[in-house]
Parts: C-alpha cells; structure tokens; sequence
C-alpha cells in the first residue's frame, strides 16, 4: 500500500516585501486569493491531511480557508521565526505519523498539478527521504541558490550568499517532499542564520544528508510555474501568467479570444462554445457564459449568468444579473445586482436596471433607470423612462404587465402598477395605478401662441 501523504502549506509570514495591510497568501490572482491556488494542488494530489500554518493575519485566512475546505487543520506559529520554524509548528499533528509530507510554500500558486504529481511519483521512485523541486532563472534574485557540491547540495538564502554564489541561476522552489519520521530529527538540528537570525527550511537539505539519507533534486525547465510572490510586480507577472493560460484554455475549448493580449478572464469563469470574447473586456469570477455569445469591447461582467446567444455591446457593467437567451444589452447599459432579463430582451443604452426582472422580448432601449420593477413580457419602455422608487426612507416596487406601452419620459412614482396593455402618455408622471388596457396621462394642455416668434424677433431687434 501507498504511504500516507500529509500536505503542509506554510502561510504565516507577513509578506514584508508587499508592503501591505493584507496577508501575503491572502492577495488575489485571477480573482482568487493566492492560497486558494495551493490548496487545490494538495487536493488534487490526494493529501491525506492539509495542514495550514498560519500566523500574521490568521483571522481572514482561516475563515476564508475553513469555509472551503472543512477538512483543513490550521496549526498557529506564533512568531515569524522562519520556515523551519513555521514547519515545526506542525509536529503536534505530524510527528507520530509515518508518511510523506509535501511542503508547498503559500506564496508560489502558480504550479500545475501535473508537475507536482510528477515530483512525486520520480521522488518515490528515488528512495530518497527528501525530495525538492528546482528550476533554472534568468533572475534569480530574492531566492535560495540550489549550491552542488560532490553530488550533494546545499541551498543559499540570498541574504547569507557571497557573489559568487549569487551567480548561480539554479534556484529553490521551495516545495519539498520529505519523510516524516525524519523531518522533524532533522528540525530539531537547524540553527539560526548568521545573517538574519531565522531558521531555514532549506537547511533540512544539508541535514538530512549529513544523516547518510539521500537527497532527490527534481529539476523543471518550468520556470513559471514555480515564481514566488514576495512582492507587487511578482504577482503582476503571475497575474499575467495564470490570464493566459485561462485563455489558452478557453481557446482550446471553442470560445474565439479576440485579443488575448488586452483579454482579462478569471479563473473560475466558463464560457461556452463559440461565443466570442472582444479586446479590454474583464469577465470576473463567478460568471458562467452560454455558448454563441458575443462579448464586445470594454465589458467588464461578474457573479452572472449568460445564457446561449446573448449580446453585450461595448462598455457594459454586468454584475449579480442573470440574462436570458438571445437577450442583447448595451452599448453603455448598466445591469447592478438581482437584475433577471428573459428570453430576447433588449437592454439599450444608458439604461440601468437594479433587482428587477424584465419577461420575455421586453424592450428598454434607451436612457432608463429601472429600480425594483417587476416587469412583463413584450413591454415597450420608452426612452427615458424612470421608476421613482426610493421615497426618501424606503424602497418601492414597481409593477408593469404584461405589453404595457410606457410613453417616453414616463416617471413612474413607485409603488405604481401598471396594468397589462396599458398606456402611459410622454411625459407623465403616473402617481396612481393605470388599470388593464387604459391610458394613464399627467400633463398639462399645450397653448400655440399665434405670431410669436416674428413678433419677439422685432421687439428684440430693434434694440
Ligand atoms: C523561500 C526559501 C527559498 C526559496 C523561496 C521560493 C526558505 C528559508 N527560503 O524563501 O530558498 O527560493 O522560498 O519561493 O525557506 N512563512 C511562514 N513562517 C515564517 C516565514 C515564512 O509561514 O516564519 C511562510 C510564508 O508565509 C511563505 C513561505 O513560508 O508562504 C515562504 O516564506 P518567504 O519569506 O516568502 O520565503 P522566501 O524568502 O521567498
Ligand atoms: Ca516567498
């Protein structure tokens, strides 16, 4: 049988280097908290326990976490005294354990499971009782350097390298697969560095072979795949590495990305086939898009459902909505949260529509505000159309039936209900229910003045 696989992830620290009031481990890339990211892998790889170390900022990562991942333990280091020190925090769930421990640093999301499960398997193959991951970079700095001497190694923290080694481009991943029984002999042996008084994971690696045990280096060319995000222009990067694969994927499974440079997709969105996705648009998590979508230019969406055939012209903000099929929206329109629109309905622009629903082929093309409507189908909003919901203290809702006409510029003084077929006249403002089939008109007459104009043109003239 398999041995058992514990899963550490160190996310403790404070992440100085971001110069921030959040957690490192708790910043977003591709709209999820970079943990989030670490966490899957150890899933993924069937961890039989997920071990979270926290410290700075526990509070949030751990509600983030336990909401997510009921199973996870969190063990609190109280001090920052380093990774070593983060690792020993752990004995009080591990030490007893025979098995395999994975140590994934909470600050280096963007590793494949492929990868990983490749590290395993060759590390298990090796017989070695600690296994780490290496890769080759043009810019090393900030890392530990991988030192090979005589067939064993050594990892350099930046902090304590002389020139020399901070030559070498062979660097730490800071992913480690290590015995258990061993692991916490070998922690019990690091001392703190000369340079910065913390206790270093990585000194295991020397430890453990001056222990006689063999030591596996698992080598990637995948330089990208291991970046660690100490700071703000590291997660810009990983930020761009994480969109374009998202669009690679999306790519692959039929949805056309028309300019993948200026296309920004988050992670957990889907979009079906051959939809269409326009330059400079923003599509947030917890989005779903149908299939035969068209995206055009500057829409940013979040938190919405789209179903099949669905248009959104340029510069629409979608959030919270659920839109029906072969509905079209935009340019300029404004969807904010709990807005429900059927089948073909058209949203034009400068509309906004807030926690309402619009039925079937229900039209409001141009220059509306729609707040807490319950709208039919086969309704006519006219241009400028508003519902005057909020009286001051609360909320009032709107009700329009089925193929009512609302005349342009119609002010709707909530709570109003129109009745099914109604009328509204331009310019009204309705205070009082319009019954079924009626027309509801609040205007005053209009008077022609015979002569007017030629007659003020002379008085004005002759000054
Ligand atoms: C670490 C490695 C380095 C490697 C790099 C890869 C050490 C000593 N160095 O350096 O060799 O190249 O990762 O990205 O391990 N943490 C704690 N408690 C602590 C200190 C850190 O939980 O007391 C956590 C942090 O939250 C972070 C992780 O450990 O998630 C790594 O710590 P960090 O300070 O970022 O280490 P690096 O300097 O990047
Ligand atoms: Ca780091």
């Amino acid at each position: 049988m398999d041995k058992k696989l514990y899963t550490i992830i160190l996310a403790a620290g404070e992440g100085k280097r971001m110069n921030s009031d959040i957690p490192k481990v708790f910043h977003p890339i591709g709209g999820l908290p970079m943990i989030e990211y670490v966490l899957r892998r150890a899933i993924d790889l069937s961890s039989d326990k997920i071990i979270v170390v926290v410290g700075v900022g526990k509070e949030i990562i751990m509600d983030y976490v336990a909401k997510r991942y009921e199973d996870a333990i969190f063990v609190h280091q109280t001090k920052q005294l380093g990774t070593a020190d983060a690792v020993k925090a752990t004995a009080s769930e591990l030490a007893d354990l025979d098995g395999d421990v994975l140590i994934l640093n909470g600050d280096v999301p963007l590793i494949k499971h492929t990868l990983l499960k490749d590290f395993y398997e060759q590390y298990k193959q090796s017989g070695a009782s600690l296994g780490f991951i290496s890769a080759k970079l043009d810019n090393p700095e900030g890392y530990g350097r991988v030192v090979k001497r005589a067939g064993k190694y050594k990892i350099v923290e930046e902090n304590d390298a002389d020139e020399k080694t901070k030559q070498i481009k062979e660097i730490n991943a800071g992913i480690y697969l290590v015995s258990s029984k061993l692991l916490f002999h070998a922690l019990e042996k690091v001392k703190p560095s000369g340079a910065t008084g913390e206790y270093y994971l990585t000194d295991i690696i020397d430890i453990i072979q001056s222990m006689k045990k063999k030591v596996f280096n698992f080598h990637t060319d995948e330089a990208d795949q291991i970046i660690g995000i100490n700071n703000r222009k590291a997660l810009a990067y990983s930020e761009r590495v994480l969109n374009q694969r998202k669009l690679n994927r999306l790519m692959s499974a039929g949805v056309t990305i028309f300019d993948p440079e200026t296309t920004y997709i988050e992670q957990d969105v889907t979009i079906g086939k051959d939809s269409i996705v326009y330059p400079n648009s923003f599509i947030m998590n917890g989005t779903k898009i149908g299939k035969r979508c068209i995206i055009w230019n500057g829409v940013i969406i979040k938190d919405s459902k789209l179903n099949d055939g669905v248009e959104v012209k340029p510069y629409s903000i979608i959030e919270q909505s659920i839109i029906g099929k072969e509905a079209v929206v935009g340019p300029f329109a404004r969807l904010r949260p709990e807005t429900v629109l059927d089948d073909n309905v058209h949203v034009g622009n400068f509309v906004e529509i807030k926690k309402s629903s619009l039925g079937k082929g229900t039209k409001a093309n141009h220059l509306s505000y729609i707040g807490d409507a319950t709208i039919g189908s086969k309704v006519n909003i006219g241009a400028g159309t508003i519902t005057c919901n909020y009286d001051g203290f609360k909320k009032n809702p709107t009700v329009i039936e089925d193929e009512a006409f609302v005349g342009s510029d119609t002010i709707l003084v909530a709570p109003v209900r129109i009745g099914r077929g109604a009328i509204t006249g331009a310019a009204s403002a309705i205070t009082k229910d319009v019954p079924q089939g009626a027309l509801g008109i609040e205007r005053s007459e209009q008077r022609n003045i015979e002569g007017y104009a030629m007659k003020r043109k002379s008085k004005l003239g002759n000054k």
